[in-house]
């Protein structure tokens, strides 16, 4: 899978998602089966880079994924300069953010608001890829509103321009996050250019990224809002989608205990204790979120000030339900008593092998079905 020059081990991409996919949840995700990361959005303006926060969004933080840095603006000089500013600070590939609905964003005419101006998206593009070596990418919504979804047109711009690879997400700016996501003009798109499309909106299960694939015909997929709290959706899809698939791949990931372990960890390590517990806190209310009765540790979570304290509540909560699935499993094999030797061995594999991952949260194919039942597969409307 290449973009540009750039090798990628697949298509399943994290999205970028501002105050979410930090340096820490883009590793965690990576080690998880993602096969691209991008950077939160960084407004274009250089003079402002070297704020605290835009430093930590600016770094990769591990080799892991080629890094790909988001930048956003309106002026095609001051994105160009953005552009070779990303790239002397290692980015891979640089990608221009024109699909972002946020007013801070499209007051200034930046983000979705320039898909009203084609001429300008196409001086914008133009510049910012003469003025890099690396690919530049492009993310889009599918229009300014449902009466103007010109995707294709901007599509089309992008490819003349140079872009080597164009993200689309199915609504348009007016949409906002409102509605299902429509593909109908993510596959006119990828009817019409030769670069990769990866198909953005609404996907949140390997069923649901199957579907997508098949109706677009895009070359990827790019997962955002479910992956929040459940970060393994990407190894899932990755396992659906291969044609080797084992159908019981859901059960040799790692625990969901020791990733979200980790992933506090890696939080604590990028952005020191106090912001990181602070960091921490909303992931932690993420993850909680498919598992009933989390209200308290949720209400306890949010208010705890070291990583100390964190720790030991989160450890506490998953421990809680590993015991109570454990036991539950115990006493349900007792009342089978019948149970053939082979089943009882299945199960002492599967209780070693699940641990606290089936046991904490379900398991996560638990996960995924449950967030199935919420989603609507439907693909055009
Ligand atoms: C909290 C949040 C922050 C986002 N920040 C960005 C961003 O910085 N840059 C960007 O291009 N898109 C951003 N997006 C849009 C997502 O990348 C994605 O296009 C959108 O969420 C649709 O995908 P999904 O249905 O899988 O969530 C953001 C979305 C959310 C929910």
């Amino acid at each position: 899978m290449r973009i540009g020059d750039i090798e990628f081990r697949n298509l399943i991409a994290l999205a970028p998602m501002a105050g979410v996919a930090d340096a820490p949840f883009r590793r965690v995700c990576a080690d998880l089966g993602a096969g691209m990361t991008t950077s939160e959005m960084i407004a274009a303006d250089i003079n402002l880079w070297e704020s605290r926060k835009t430093r930590q969004r600016l770094r990769s933080w591990g080799k892991h994924l080629p890094h790909i840095t988001q930048i956003a603006g309106y002026d095609p000089e001051i994105l160009a300069a953005a552009a070779r500013r990303a790239q002397a600070q290692g980015a891979a590939i640089v990608d221009i953010n024109m699909g972002c609905p946020a007013k801070k964003v499209c007051r200034r005419l930046a983000g979705s608001s320039l898909l009203k101006d084609p001429r300008l998206v196409r001086r914008i593009l133009k510049r910012v890829v003469e003025s890099v070596t690396v690919p530049v990418t492009l993310k889009i919504r599918t229009g300014w509103c449902p009466a103007s979804r010109n995707g294709v047109v901007i599509a089309r711009i992008a490819e003349d321009c140079g872009v080597s690879g164009l993200t689309v997400h199915g609504r348009t700016r007016n949409c906002k996050f409102n509605g299902v996501a429509e593909y109908d003009t993510i596959r006119a798109i990828k009817g019409t250019v030769t670069i990769p499309v990866i198909a953005n909106g609404d996907i949140d299960s390997p069923e649901k990224a199957r579907a997508v694939l098949d109706y677009t015909s895009a070359d990827g997929i790019m997962i955002g809002r479910a992956a929040r709290g459940r970060p393994w959706i990407f190894s899932e899809v990755k396992n659906f989608l291969s044609s080797e698939r084992d159908e019981n791949s859901f059960l040799h990931l790692p625990s969901v205990h020791d990733i979200i372990l980790n992933h506090l960890d890696s939080l604590y390590s990028f952005y020191g204790e106090s912001t990181g517990v602070r960091v921490g806190r909303k992931h932690l209310s993420w993850y909680a979120q498919y598992q009933e009765r989390a209200d308290v540790f949720r209400d306890r979570v949010v208010r705890v000030e070291t990583a100390r304290e964190q720790l030991e509540l989160t450890r506490a909560f998953c421990n809680r339900f590993s015991h109570k699935a454990s036991a539950e499993r115990v006493r349900s094999g007792r009342e089978r008593g019948g149970e053939d030797d082979q089943q009882k061995e299945n199960s002492q594999q599967e209780e070693k092998e699940g641990e606290c991952s089936t046991a904490c949260y379900g398991s996560s194919k638990q996960a995924v079905e449950c967030a199935d039942r919420r989603s609507v597969t439907r693909l055009s409307h």
